[in-house]
């Protein structure tokens, strides 16, 4: 079955970036100046998906009304012959259907998931994270999506391999291996401390899921942090059915952290034919003001 629908939770407070999201969602701050859910959203798109199905909390706006179209500032560009930038513009407003749903309170990325039930109805679905900026010639959301034909329309949750010293930051899957990147999942564990870590394979936020995950939400009790989470309900899937988890390919830049930010900026900035020169000469520059050594 085709997967047409995604669900992206932006309803977190984002307090890694305040004081910024203090007044600003985090989803907008932009590497450079494409605003960081741009690049979620072209991966769901480039994969097929036809509806985005935003989970929000108040003032979440501006991620909703950055893929509206704006008449104004179109109008503004056609008056001034900015024909490249009208372009470009029509082109976001024009990228994919959008809806969103309120998450009344912040109880965890399991709860989130769930207010979106009555929009995705009976049929499997993709989740991507705001925090995770994967970037592959194929999305790897796509990977996911061919997985999960390939198991009968089973679950499936994107995994990375981490540092072993790292495990604490995430949700590791443990299972048996099919092949050199699929597994056969049987549970998940929330941040384990590396020495009790079951693999080093973690969950940076692309999930192929189905309807079923609903129905285990709405029962399962709150987990860590006091908050309902998705790891949970996906153990408890494990029990019941086949869920695979799949490494997939791309270079991934955890963009929820000041760190990851930085270095997706950097990255960005020398790809680009546009910005390349004179970023390398004023990185050379600052190296030389603040007498670093390379
Ligand atoms: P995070 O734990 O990264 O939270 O949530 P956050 O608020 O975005 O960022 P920090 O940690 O305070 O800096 C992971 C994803 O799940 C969403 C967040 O918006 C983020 O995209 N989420 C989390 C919700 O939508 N609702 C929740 O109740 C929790």
């Amino acid at each position: 079955m085709k997967i047409k629908k995604a669900i992206i939770p932006i309803a977190g407070k984002g307090t890694r970036f305040l004081p910024a999201t203090k007044e600003i969602a985090k989803e907008i701050i932009p590497i450079i100046n494409v605003p960081m859910i741009h690049y979620i959203v072209q991966e769901a798109v480039e994969a097929g998906i036809e509806q985005i199905i935003f989970v929000t909390s108040s003032g979440k706006f501006s991620v909703e009304d950055y893929f509206d179209r704006n008449q104004e500032l179109e109008a503004f560009l056609e008056r001034n012959n900015k024909t490249k930038e009208l372009e470009l513009i029509r082109k976001i407003g024009s990228m994919v259907d959008v809806t969103a749903v309120r998450q009344k309170e912040q109880l965890g990325l399991g709860h989130a998931v769930l207010m979106a039930k009555s929009m995705v109805g009976d049929e499997p679905f993709a989740v991507l994270l705001g925090d995770d900026i994967v970037i592959n010639e194929k999305p790897a959301i796509k990977q996911l999506m061919e997985v999960s034909l390939a198991h009968a329309g089973s679950t499936v949750i994107g995994v990375m391999e981490v540092p072993k010293e790292d495990t604490a930051k995430y949700g590791i899957v443990r299972g048996e291996f099919l092949n050199d990147r699929t597994l056969r999942m049987n549970g998940m564990v929330e941040k384990p401390k590396p020495e009790e870590a079951p693999t080093n394979l973690a969950t940076p936020g692309r999930y192929i899921l189905t309807p079923e995950i609903f129905e285990i939400l709405e029962k399962i009790p709150r987990g860590a942090g006091n908050e309902y989470q998705l790891t949970d309900a996906i153990n408890v899937l494990c029990q019941r059915k086949s869920v695979y988890a799949y490494k997939f390919e791309g270079e991934r830049f955890d963009t929820g952290n000041i760190h990851g930010y930085l270095d997706a900026t950097i990255d960005f900035a020398l790809k680009d034919p546009e910005t390349r020169e004179k970023f390398i000469q004023s990185l050379q520059h600052r190296i030389k003001k603040y007498g670093i050594k390379i």
